[in-house]
């Protein structure tokens, strides 16, 4: 017999291509942890994707890249389908309705949109652009998802899908649940440059690094600017490589920093303890990583199913959602 679960999951990424280390502990690390416990659902954000980049030749093989490292972090596809937001029709449909819920100036105050305009220096906003907020709620809503466990930057989409959610029961009659955010412990982790974690930066570890590459990277990782050789005091506190320790390697975080404050750990070695620690965190996936990314066809396959599932319980609530607003 199945299970009680506490309630549906639903959370997404756009098909960025290869994970790093930032989507693994912002989010990955969440939906595995809670796939017991809910019912999961997983979206790859096809659609949202082009808000920022109109070529769609490589969606494709960036979402089979994606999906591959989900699997072999945990995300289990028999118990969380794991499915693209444009091959099920409802997403668009949805999006339409809940595009009349909420009004521009609401969307123009997203601090994220903000953040990306600053980012990638855009004169203008594109129309979908602006309503990427209004898709993820219809994304969320769809499936009647109860908690959003994403990366601190998503908060304020899910926010906004809560208004929306209550504008529409309010309007027209109690369908959708309010959705929650939740956040990991290490929401935003930082790049190899302090920055955040981002393949568009290029300052990640991706989940598929061997321990040489890793090496490699955290070599040149920015650390304390004034502990410029061993026996020089360090400041963990301002060390990014310190903020790594401590979220890859807890056990060792005292005898670090007692080392680099009195100066008898030099820089170099602590980078090798942090890119052994890394390496061994993300090793347990390997092995997957490796079967699916020589079995692209079978990561499709999964998708393919999961679509099928997802489409049933889409379809469902949009009945709802058209009885209620007598457009059924
Ligand atoms: N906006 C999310 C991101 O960039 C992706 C996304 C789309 C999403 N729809 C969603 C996340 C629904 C959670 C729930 O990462």
């Amino acid at each position: 017999m199945e299970e009680k679960k506490r309630g549906r999951i639903l959370s997404g990424m756009r098909p960025t291509g290869k994970m790093h280390l930032g989507n693994y502990v912002g989010a990955l690390e969440n939906w595995v942890a809670m796939q017991g416990e809910f019912e999961n659902y997983h979206l790859i954000a096809d659609y949202h994707a082009l808000t920022t980049n109109l070529d769609t030749s490589k969606i494709l093989g960036n979402t089979l890249e994606m999906i591959a490292d989900w699997l072999a972090v945990g995300i289990n596809p028999e118990k969380s389908p794991i499915f693209r937001q444009s091959q099920i029709k409802e997403h668009s449909e949805l999006h339409l309705i809940f595009s009349m819920l909420i009004t521009t100036a609401r969307l123009e105050r997203n601090p994220t949109l903000k953040e990306q305009v600053k980012d990638l220096n855009m004169e203008s906003l594109i129309y979908g652009h602006l309503g990427y907020p209004v898709l993820q709620a219809a994304d969320i809503l769809l499936y009647k998802g109860n908690v959003v466990p994403v990366g601190e930057d998503q908060a304020p989409h899910v926010e906004i899908t809560r208004e929306i959610a209550r504008k529409f029961n309010s309007t027209y009659g109690e369908v959708f649940p309010i959705p929650k955010t939740k956040l990991t412990t290490f929401a935003r982790l930082p790049g190899l440059d302090g920055n955040k974690m981002s393949k568009s930066v290029g300052n990640t570890i991706l989940l598929s690094d061997g321990e040489e590459e890793i090496k490699q990277k955290i070599r040149k990782a920015i650390t304390d600017s004034q502990k410029i050789r061993r026996g020089d005091p360090g400041r963990p506190e301002i060390c990014l490589v310190f903020t790594y320790h401590q979220r890859f390697n807890a056990a060792e975080t005292e005898e670090i920093t007692d080392g680099c404050r009195s100066g008898a750990l030099g820089c170099v070695d602590c980078k090798m303890k942090c890119a052994g620690a890394i390496a061994a965190a993300i090793s347990p996936f390997a092995e997957k990583r490796h079967y699916y990314s020589e079995h692209l066809d079978d990561v499709l396959d999964i998708i393919k199913d999961g679509e099928r599932r997802a489409r049933v319980v889409a379809a469902d609530t949009m009945k709802e959602v058209r009885d209620v607003m007598s457009m059924g």
